[in-house]
């Protein structure tokens, strides 16, 4: 469970938002992946987080560049890596027959990923 904390706020509004937005749905995909039940839901959340993800480094990337953010270069370069591991975390998901075991570690380092990158690199936003 991701638990949404204060010191994840970068102080970019749009920016918070959408990270409040990309931690309900790895929490959504964590519930699913525990009710062990409705798991036809899961390639679902799957998608929105691709798309959102998606949408939002576009908007995030956009906004440090805007500002001369020293951590904008780094950013693009992390959401290139972040790609690569969903699309992995997703093929490991969606494999018919995943161990709960595997689901629950693929689930969990997306959401280190994500705590480690907003900490680390989207903090350059915080001024
Ligand atoms: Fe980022």
């Amino acid at each position: 469970m991701l638990t949404w904390k204060p010191e994840f706020d970068t102080g970019v509004e749009e920016v918070d938002h959408d990270h409040k937005r990309l931690a309900e749905g790895l929490n959504k995909l964590e519930e699913l992946l525990n009710s062990g039940k409705g798991s036809e839901s899961i390639p679902a959340v799957l998608a929105f987080l691709e798309r959102y993800a998606n949408e939002h480094f576009a908007r995030e990337e956009a906004c440090m560049h805007r500002m001369q953010c020293p951590t904008a270069a780094a950013n693009v370069a992390a959401h290139a890596q972040f790609r690569q591991t969903f699309a992995a975390a997703k093929a490991k998901l969606e494999k018919p027959g995943a161990s709960a075991l595997i689901a629950h570690r693929v689930h969990g380092e997306l959401v280190d990923w994500i705590k480690n990158h907003i900490m680390k690199i989207d903090m350059g936003l915080r001024r």
